[in-house]
């Protein structure tokens, strides 16, 4: 059973003016397409790990042998995160969640603005390629930055919410202005799919 690159959730020009419409177009296409063609060219000797779900190969990579772990690491982590990050996300989105997730954030940030100072620099902050994260770990809402497209659930957490901080995610807007886009993907953030 291959993996598979879902569709988009919205047309490649949904997020305008945050994030443009050529930008969605080869992130998702070309970037999140080659993750899982690379993903199933990997596993492609070993039928038995075929079967295992996306998720069931990041929390168990110490069990992928060692010849293909790297490139499991690298491309099921990219597949997934870019899932993630791909639903999270809707024109229209922003704001502040409500319910249940508002008081978990107020809980273990102090309030939303502190939670989004603390995301934000996590992503600001990131040396390099990577992403930054809010996930639960321990039964407690945590955030931290990743390199590469390592994620929360190969050291034990469950992510809620992810922001891409790979130049391929906004250069052709914001150049090197990283600051500049996650300030406007705050704008994006849609709180009915970050789910406790
Ligand atoms: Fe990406």
């Amino acid at each position: 059973m291959a993996h598979t690159l879902g569709p988009l959730p919205y047309p490649f020009d949904a997020l305008e003016p945050f994030l443009d419409a050529r930008t969605l177009e080869i992130h998702h296409d070309k970037h999140h397409a080659a993750y899982v063609a690379n993903l199933n060219k990997a596993l492609e000797p070993h039928p038995d790990l075929q079967k295992r779900p996306l998720g069931a190969l990041l929390e168990g990579l110490d069990s992928v042998p060692e010849e293909i772990r790297t490139a499991v690491r690298n491309n099921a982590g990219g597949h997934f995160a870019h899932n993630l990050y791909w639903r999270t996300m809707k024109r229209g989105g922003g704001g502040e969640p409500c319910g249940p997730l508002a008081q978990a954030i107020s809980a273990a940030f102090g309030s939303f603005e502190g939670f989004k100072a603390k995301l934000t620099q996590a992503a600001v902050g990131q040396f390099g390629s990577g992403w930054a994260w809010l996930y639960v770990e321990g039964g407690r809402l945590a955030v931290r930055g990743t390199p590469g497209h390592d994620c929360p659930e190969m050291t034990g957490g469950r992510s809620l919410l992810v922001v891409d901080v790979w130049e391929h995610a906004y250069y052709l807007k914001y150049q090197n202005r990283r600051a500049d886009y996650v300030e406007a993907w705050w704008n994006l953030v849609n709180w009915d799919a970050v789910t406790l």
